[in-house]
């Protein structure tokens, strides 16, 4: 089940996957597991351990004791370990991408994808951080008024003690290191609490940087249930930054976290908006691509069309044209759709399609379901009484506006609760430079979908889509505090003879 030799230490007689604490593969007191549904086969595929309070307290001890000392390791050696621990991981890309395969029913391809670019991220982060660490800022007293020349500040960036990583179950791995390396080239440490779904992926990604040698305590990762661990996670007084990637629950943890920096991405409704002048080809690659791709479960998928009214028909029709080819089915097969996360989604899905079709949406293909499986589904003359016009499926179904204005279409954009991404497609720059300042979302791309790759460009979302800024560069300044040292000199009569 191990699917490599190598990742054997991890799981234990019971074939439960063990934690990882003070730099041991260990299992829970507890004496209970947490199993892990395969989203495709709707039954329990691996077990991890059901970690305690007292577990946590234990990690937290570990990693604040080993953060002191890495602290002052050099930052060449950390960049080091980050890029060794690349490379492993990379190394065993096909095992992990596997169990993305089995645990999120992520397609075989994109899971392999999602290995290499995690590999990828952890090497660029060593490589930036060694270079915006290893430079401060120098000031002189005299640019201020009033001042002499008497004071000059040396600044430079600070760890800040101990990290808390929570990603999502859609990018487990990827997600995960985007918080991991750039915590740990800062001179942190780091706890990792997984989505249940995607913790043995996690798992044995967090394996690659035990083989890369990191010290002990200093990276952990901790498996359990919600109800008895989270809270206790997040509100832990040794916790000194907390990065989540998530849904609801992100704004439950901003409430309850103490005095700490938060990173926070919370999902989004992302608006495509289409003009009159746009590439329609172009556009409707890009629907399929951005709307549909591992089914939908992007938190920057296009997750409304607004279409102006005169080239609606004439893109629903070519988008529909794609639909028809993409393939469903398992992700062993590589199909383009492959089952959602859980039961629960797909119900959560099936609700805001049976909403829709109460409220007089254009189904552009029958709506089938097959236990998680949902086939593609375009809903055409959705409008803004319908839920679909405004929740977040998670799932490969598309609602299509048709707008009479530019002005409209950025209005519905513009009233949702989420800011994370948008698009415009047209040919005119002018108009598409200044729909994209009126939109209010953290990004907004120009003829192509949403997306949050590459991965060092910075990431944000506006209103209910987060807090802060991701990307490398953001993350590794976020993950730091400013530290200041003044040098004050010797009055003008001192004399140097
Ligand atoms: O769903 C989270 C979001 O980070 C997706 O990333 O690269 O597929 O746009 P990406």
């Amino acid at each position: 089940m191990t699917g490599n030799a190598v990742f054997k230490a991890i799981v234990d007689e019971a074939e439960v996957y063990k934690y990882y604490s003070d730099g041991e593969w260990r299992k829970s007191s507890s004496g209970k597991s947490v199993p892990i549904i395969n989203p495709t086969t709707r039954k329990p595929q691996y077990k991890v351990q059901a970690c305690t309070q007292e577990e946590v307290n234990q990690v937290m001890e570990a990693a604040t004791s080993a953060q002191k000392s890495w602290a002052k390791t050099p930052l060449w050696k950390r960049a080091e370990l980050l890029h060794k621990a690349a490379a492993i991981l990379k190394e065993h890309k096909a095992p992990i991408a596997d169990f993305l395969v089995k645990e999120i029913a992520k397609p075989a391809k994109d899971a392999v994808t999602e290995v290499v670019r995690s590999g990828d991220l952890i090497s660029y982060t060593a490589e930036e951080g060694v270079r915006i660490l290893g430079e401060g800022k120098f000031l002189v007293s005299d640019s201020f008024p009033g001042n002499e020349r008497s004071k000059y500040c040396l600044t430079s960036k600070i760890p800040l003690g101990v990290v808390l990583a929570i990603p999502p179950f859609n990018y487990p791995v990827n997600l995960a290191v985007s918080k991991i390396a750039p915590a740990l080239i800062a001179g942190n440490a780091l706890v990792l609490k997984p989505p249940t779904q995607g913790a043995v992926a996690a798992l044995h990604m967090v394996h690659s940087f035990h083989l890369a040698g990191f010290p002990k305590g200093l990276i952990s990762c901790i498996t359990g249930k919600g109800s008895e661990i989270g809270d206790f996670l997040t509100m832990h007084p040794l916790v000194k930054c907390i990065s989540f990637t998530g849904g609801d629950t992100g704004a439950a943890i901003s409430k309850k976290a103490g005095m700490i920096p938060l990173q926070m991405e919370l999902g989004g409704k992302d608006a495509c908006i289409v003009l009159e002048d746009a590439d329609l080809d172009l556009v409707a690659a890009n629907i399929i691509k951005g709307g549909f791709s591992y089914s939908g479960q992007r938190c920057t998928a296009v997750k409304v069309v607004l279409v102006m009214v005169s080239v609606a028909d004439a893109l629903v029709e070519k988008v529909n044209t794609k639909v028809e080819k993409l393939t469903v089915g398992p992700p062993e097969e590589d199909c383009d759709i492959t089952p959602v996360v859980s039961e629960s989604s797909a119900n959560f899905i099936e609700g805001l399609v049976v909403d829709a079709k109460q409220k007089g949406a254009t189904f552009c293909q029958e709506y089938k379901r097959e236990g998680n499986l949902i086939w593609p589904l375009l809903l055409d003359h959705v409008r803004p009484d319908m839920r679909i016009a405004w929740e977040e499926p998670f799932g490969p179904v598309l609602p299509v506006i048709r707008i009479n204005s530019v002005e409209e279409g950025i209005h519905h954009c513009n009233a949702s609760n989420f800011g994370l991404q948008g698009c415009v497609f047209t040919r005119d720059i002018n108009k598409a430079i200044m729909i994209s300042d009126a939109m209010e979302t953290g990004t907004v791309q120009i003829n192509s979908a949403p997306a949050r790759g590459p991965d060092h460009f910075p990431f944000q979302g506006l209103k209910d889509s987060g807090i802060g800024s991701q990307g490398i560069t953001n993350s590794i300044n976020m993950m730091t505090k400013i530290k200041s040292t003044v040098i004050n000199l010797p009055s003008p009569s001192y004399t140097m003879g």
